[in-house]
């Protein structure tokens, strides 16, 4: 690790943008996993204007220029929707300050990227729903991100991270990662490895009905978590969508899928007993509602009728990530134990299964609300 005065290279960074005024203060800010998030506080005309300061996670994004191009056009294109709307263009999406050079990021003098945003005022995230009505919330946000980039082409977005949701390119990658068995650990998987050997032909139902044009590309966030949704502190309904770094062409049902293999289990990814590891149809249902309330019928009833593929095809794929890392050796994902990626994937093909079992119902489930 370099040795850095991160409050320096802070103070440095600050400089580069338009902020208009004087700078107050600034500090680290905010949970996340990925960036290094600041909340920086300026003084101009007698009040207090706070902005977002990141420095963009290189060894994740490999492509900043790229992540930064797809979230430049995304959000101008959001802020239209928002004034058309009559919303609050500054607080109902992330408005990205410029550089003084008119750039909408800056590289530093190690190499790191950084980027300016307005601070979405009187707005809350959180790591984990408080009750049923936040998780319905967040649905209702990720639900109205599809909703205003229904005419966004999504064609013209950088994949800045290439195949990310190519489940059938994952699961050649699975193949191979077993052919070379790195770790020498494969034995210890064998009901697990056979457990995605049977499901290969579910993994090529999206991409199939992408070929058919059932399933149409579009702007997706791919990264769907509580904490990226803003509510707002008093009402509890949604503000804006944050963490835009992964937006890419995709499919819809997969940022769905993604929220319901997190956000509707009853345990943590990692829980070694799987008694309490279970698939909550009622928080399905819940997130279902709220989510295509928020796309205002924007979705293609084909599409709708494939969002439980989406929510077992990220749960399938994300067990078979960890599946494939734990017999590479642990290169990929952090791990606190020898098991950890095996542990990970069980509790995600555990609630694969249930959803199987409760197959008819999901489907049931969405056709209700479509
Ligand atoms: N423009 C913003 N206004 C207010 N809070 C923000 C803003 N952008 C990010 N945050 C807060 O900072 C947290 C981390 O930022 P995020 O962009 O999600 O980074 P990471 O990729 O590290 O998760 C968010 O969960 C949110 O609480
Ligand atoms: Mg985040």
């Amino acid at each position: 690790m370099r040795k850095v005065d991160k409050s320096a290279a802070v103070i440095e960074a600050i400089k580069n943008f338009d902020f208009k005024g004087t700078l107050v203060d600034f500090r680290p800010f905010g949970n996340g996993h990925i960036n290094d998030t600041y909340m920086v506080r300026f003084r101009y005309d007698g009040k207090i204007r706070k902005y977002i300061m990141q420095r963009i996670n290189s060894t994740v994004f490999k492509n900043p220029e790229g992540v930064m191009s797809n979230i430049l056009g995304v959000t101008a294109f959001l802020r239209e929707e928002v004034i058309k709307n009559g919303g609050d263009p500054e607080r109902e999406t992330i408005n990205i300050i410029n550089t003084k050079d008119k750039k909408g990021f800056h590289i530093d003098g190690y190499g790191d990227v950084w980027r300016a945003m307005v601070y979405v005022v009187d707005a809350i995230s959180l790591d984990l729903p408080e009750d049923n009505n936040d998780f319905y919330q967040s649905a209702v946000a990720f639900g109205n991100f599809q909703r205003q980039l229904a005419a966004y082409p999504a064609e013209t977005l950088f994949e800045t991270i290439p195949n990310f949701h190519n489940t059938p390119v994952r699961y050649e990658n699975f193949l191979k990662s077993l052919e070379k068995n790195a770790s020498g650990r494969a034995d210890n998987a064998l009901p697990e490895i056979e457990f995605v050997k049977a499901r290969k032909e579910f993994t090529e139902i999206l991409e199939n009905a992408y070929k058919e044009g059932k399933l149409p590309k579009r702007v997706t966030h791919n990264d769907t978590k509580m904490n990226n949704v803003m509510l707002d502190k008093d009402t509890r309904e949604p503000v804006c969508v944050v963490d835009l770094d992964t937006i890419m062409p995709g499919y819809s049902v997969n940022d769905f899928g993604d929220s319901i293999r997190f956000g509707a289990s009853t345990a943590a990814e990692d829980e070694r007993d799987l008694d309490k590891v279970h698939f909550d149809i009622s928080l399905f249902e819940t997130y279902t509602r709220g989510f295509l309330k928020g796309c205002g019928g924007i979705l293609t009833e084909e599409e709708i009728m494939l969002l439980p593929e989406g929510a077992k095809m990220m749960t399938l794929e994300c067990g078979m990530r960890f599946l494939t890392d734990y017999i590479d050796g642990d290169v990929y994902f952090k791990t606190h134990s020898e098991d950890h990626n095996l542990v990970r994937c069980r509790t995600q093909f555990k609630l694969v299964e249930e959803m199987e079992a409760q197959w008819d119902e999901m489907k049931r489930i969405v056709a209700k609300y479509k």
